[in-house]
């Protein structure tokens, strides 16, 4: 798998650093909140949830949502769909939906409306990375880690197809594996 690797784009302890960063941020603004509700989406979210989580000294709650895509391409939407919803209630609460990177935007636009369609009283986004060059919709993070160009990304739970999640740094992968 590393032989795949064109170059590290963030280790792990640049990573570590950021979410450290990330973490007080958030927990400045929701220090009033009795428990943080975080949403995540599945399933690249879920490296960085479980590291951003574990730096929280606060009462915490998750859950997640999983959302396929129809369209062109895998990272360019024409239409989200939730396959898997909430087994909690959000009426009433304060979420925070996690993702790990924030690209055309789509997915988390739908899931933020659908979290405040089901009561929510407000929904911050917090993504680990940001790539706003690719933006078609208006939505902009309340936390993002590393605002990234248009490069195609893998590991720390991002994936193509379906592989390189497990890859502990963010890396870019040689041209010849995208295929
Ligand atoms: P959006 O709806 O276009 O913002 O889609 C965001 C989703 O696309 C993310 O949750 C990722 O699953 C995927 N994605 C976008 N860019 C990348 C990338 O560089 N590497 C891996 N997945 C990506
Ligand atoms: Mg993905």
């Amino acid at each position: 798998m590393k032989n795949d690797i064109e170059k590290i784009m963030f280790s792990r302890a640049e990573i570590a650093a950021k979410i450290k960063e990330m973490v007080r941020n958030i927990k400045e603004d929701f220090k009033r909140e009795k428990t943080l509700v975080m949403v995540a989406l599945l399933k690249g979210s879920v490296i960085f949830l479980a590291d951003l989580i574990r730096q929280i000294d606060m009462s915490v709650e998750f859950d997640f949502i999983g959302t396929s895509s129809y369209g062109r391409s895998a990272i360019s939407k024409a239409y989200v769909e939730i396959y898997k919803d909430l087994m909690f209630e959000v009426k009433g609460k304060s979420v925070i939906l996690v993702d790990d990177i924030l690209d055309t935007g789509k997915t988390a636009k739908v899931v933020m409306k659908h979290l405040l369609d089901k009561g929510a009283k407000q929904v911050k986004l917090c993504v680990l990375l940001d790539k706003p060059s690719r933006r078609e919709v208006d939505i902009k993070a309340d936390y993002a880690g590393f605002e990234i160009d248009d490069v195609f990304v893998v590991g720390y739970g991002l994936d193509f197809k379906d592989r390189y999640r497990n890859l502990p740094y963010i890396a870019v992968l040689k041209k010849k594996y995208y295929n």
